[in-house]
């Protein structure tokens, strides 16, 4: 199976965690986008949800197929968010910010009961830090925020590349009007730490540090399905 059959599977899983009448975060991503069709689906044939995306590409992809939206103003407390992640270890503490929607996706999941990561088994790690994490961070203060955040790696005995997302020329904004720098770490034996320190950073809107967040990861493989709950660590 491909990885884009993995991600439908591990979509449709998560699907029957749906129900009527429920409140419905919307991740951003490939694995979310395979969920928002199957949703779609659901919905064209009844099913009533309300969704809350976490992109304005996932807006746009629930508009175009059906999915009836509304926005954490109308509807503060969700009950589910369904998303993907970049990386996933056994206590289901996450890397997200892949596709650039780490501060929507965290407000999101924070706004809701229970959420649910979808991947393909691509993403499980033992520690995290093989994927270069995402920090949002504010335009103002660009240079002085990268030597904080160089700082605060090196007190944690981190070290590697901090790197704009879309270079100087052409930087990638996110849908807050920010800007993202990639933290090429390597592994991060303590995430706790570093999520702290890098929230004391003025500069730093939201890192893609995602712990203690998710309550059930659904993960493909060629041997199936598999549901992992956050093993203590
Ligand atoms: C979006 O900002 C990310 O957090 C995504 O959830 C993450 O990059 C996973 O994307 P894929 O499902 O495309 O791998």
């Amino acid at each position: 199976m491909d990885a884009v059959a993995l991600k439908t599977e591990a979509a449709r899983e998560a699907l029957s965690e749906v129900s009527e009448g429920m409140k419905l975060g919307i991740g951003t991503g490939s694995t979310a986008e395979a969920f928002v069709h199957l949703l779609a689906e659901r919905v064209a044939e009844g099913l009533s949800i309300i969704g809350v995306p976490t992109s304005e590409r996932t807006a746009a992809l629930c508009l175009d197929l059906g999915v009836p939206l509304s926005t954490l103003e109308e509807q503060p407390s969700l009950h589910l968010t369904i998303d993907g992640a970049d990386e996933i270890d056994p206590s289901l503490g996450l890397i997200k910010g892949g596709g650039g929607a780490l501060l929507r996706e965290k407000i999101v999941a924070a706004a809701s009961e229970r959420m649910i990561v979808i991947a393909d088994e691509s993403k499980m790690v033992d520690t995290l830090g093989r994927f270069p994490l995402p920090i949002e961070v504010n335009r103002f203060g660009l240079a002085a925020t990268r030597v904080a955040i160089d700082a605060v790696a090196k007190k944690l005995g981190l070290s590697g590349p901090v790197e704009l997302r879309g270079g100087t020329d052409d930087p990638f904004v996110t849908d807050g009007g920010h800007l993202i720098l990639d933290a090429s770490f390597g592994r991060i034996p303590d995430s706790r730490a570093l999520a702290r320190s890098l929230h004391d950073i003025p500069g730093v809107v939201e890192h893609g540090l995602f712990l203690d967040m998710a309550d059930l990861a659904v993960i493909a493989s060629s041997e199936g399905v598999r549901r992992f709950t956050p093993l203590a660590v």
